[in-house]
């Protein structure tokens, strides 16, 4: 059995371990979520750790806040190419069998300057305000058909719905074809231990039909007017336009990654934490105003990226300990995000905290997410619909949580819902 595997008296088994033995790349570890008593320890005891030996090699684990800000707007040193081994702490490329998607997400400037800039407009506030009712009423048409005071699966019925049809918005996708954008989605971050896929061939396979899928819809774009869609931006912008084709995938796939688990597994997340924290659900109830407020500290508290990875491109010094040139060094944003030394009362789930946009689950620097502001919107709205038909999403069962050390989600969770 999984040592590091927690029982009943989780916290005295983990508090034994001897600290140089400590490996938090265990996709157990998220999945029966006692991975933050081991970042707790790594806080306190060895808050820059080297872990010698595991399933994903050597690698520094950056568990304190001010470190992690330091590594991540210091591009020159720390690298994200992926032909380094990328920006997760599974090197890219490393499985057999696997497709070498090329995205800018794990590029350093200035290709992926570049590449950002071609797409940024999607996202811009301006874009943002058209996308917004659209948004608003596909949520109301979405929460419009939950049944009332009977059990559903909120993971399939809202947060990847809602996700979906916002991603389908940005690209302009073939509406009635949209759950094709969550299913490449899934298969985009899946390993064949999850079940998703049944191996590493069966996932290029379905990921090369997605880019044949958006390749027809590129050529159509491309002879078409420039739009305000993201394929018809990237089909059109000179720093796009003539990408090679798993390039043009790795960006696709970016996107819809970027678009979709991170902002379904907030929306769940959300739940969530209200129902673990009742007190702060009242206040919700009574005064809506703070959904602003409450939406960032969602994406805190449920850090739906855990982390990402870097490579050093020299010899460097970090909370005083020497890393090497070509070490990997992991960014625990879900570690720093409970940081009592940068974020006050980091442990609690607060709605209406002074300064809740003070958190890492974006990134920091150049590659600092590029979606966050749509993110925002999407939970603001979602909240904003929720509350005025419902006084309660409550959660009936215990939720299901993903096999993963990056993704931090919920597969799973059974909730009833009280009409207002
Ligand atoms: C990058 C988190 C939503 C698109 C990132 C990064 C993180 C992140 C941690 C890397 C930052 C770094 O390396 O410093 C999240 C979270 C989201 C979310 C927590 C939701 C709550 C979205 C959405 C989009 C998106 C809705 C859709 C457009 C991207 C892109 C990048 C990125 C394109 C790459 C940026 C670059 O390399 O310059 N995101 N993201 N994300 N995200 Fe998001």
């Amino acid at each position: 059995m999984d040592s590091q595997i927690a029982e009943p008296d989780a916290a005295a088994r983990i508090a034994s371990i001897p600290i140089e033995e400590i490996d938090v790349a265990r996709p157990s570890l998220f999945q029966n979520d006692t991975i933050g008593l081991f970042f707790d320890r790594l806080r306190a005891e060895d808050p820059v750790h080297y872990c010698r030996e595991s399933h994903v090699g050597p690698y520094w684990s950056i568990t304190k806040f001010d470190d992690i800000m330091a590594v991540d707007t210091n591009h020159k040193v720390f690298s994200s190419e992926a032909k380094l081994g990328g920006i997760a702490i599974q090197d890219m490329h490393s499985a057999e069998g696997a497709l070498e998607l090329e995205m800018f997400i794990a590029m350093d400037p200035p290709k992926h300057d570049q590449q950002r800039k071609a797409v940024t407009p999607a996202v811009a506030p301006s874009n943002l305000q058209l996308l917004e009712p659209v948004i608003r009423e596909r949520a109301g048409e979405i929460l419009d058909e939950l049944p009332v005071g009977e059990d559903f699966d909120w993971v399939d019925r809202v947060a990847v719905e809602l996700t979906t049809m916002t991603l389908a918005t940005l690209f302009d996708f073939p509406w009635k074809e949209r759950r094709k954008l969550t299913r490449w989605s899934d298969v985009a971050t899946a390993a064949p231990e999850t079940g998703i896929v049944e191996s590493y061939e069966a996932r290029r396979e379905e990921l090369i039909g997605c880019a044949m899928y958006f390749k027809t819809l590129w050529d159509e774009r491309i002879n078409e007017e420039p739009k305000n869609d993201l394929i018809s931006m990237m089909a059109h912008s000179p720093a796009t336009r003539d990408m090679p084709f798993l390039e043009f995938l790795g960006n696709l796939m970016l996107l819809i990654v970027g678009g979709n688990d991170t902002t379904r597994n907030s929306i769940s997340g959300g739940v969530l934490a209200l129902n673990q924290n009742p007190d702060e659900y009242a206040k919700l109830d009574s005064d809506p105003s703070l959904i602003g407020k409450m939406v960032p500290e969602i994406i805190r508290w449920q850090t739906p990226l855990t982390h990402m990875r870097r490579t050093a491109l020299e010899d460097w010094e970090i909370g005083g300990k020497p890393i090497r040139k070509g070490d990997k060094v992991v960014m625990w944003y879900l570690s720093g995000n409970r940081d009592e030394s940068a974020i006050e009362r980091a442990d609690q789930f607060i709605i209406d905290r002074k300064n809740p946009r003070h958190h890492l689950s974006f990134g920091y620097g150049i590659h600092r997410c590029m979606g966050n502001r749509l993110a925002e919107l999407q939970l603001r709205i979602i909240w904003e619909e929720i509350h005025k038909r419902f006084s309660r999403v409550e959660v009936t069962g215990e939720p299901e949580r993903l096999y993963s050390n990056l993704v931090r989600g919920i597969t799973r969770m059974p909730v009833r819902l009280h009409a207002r």
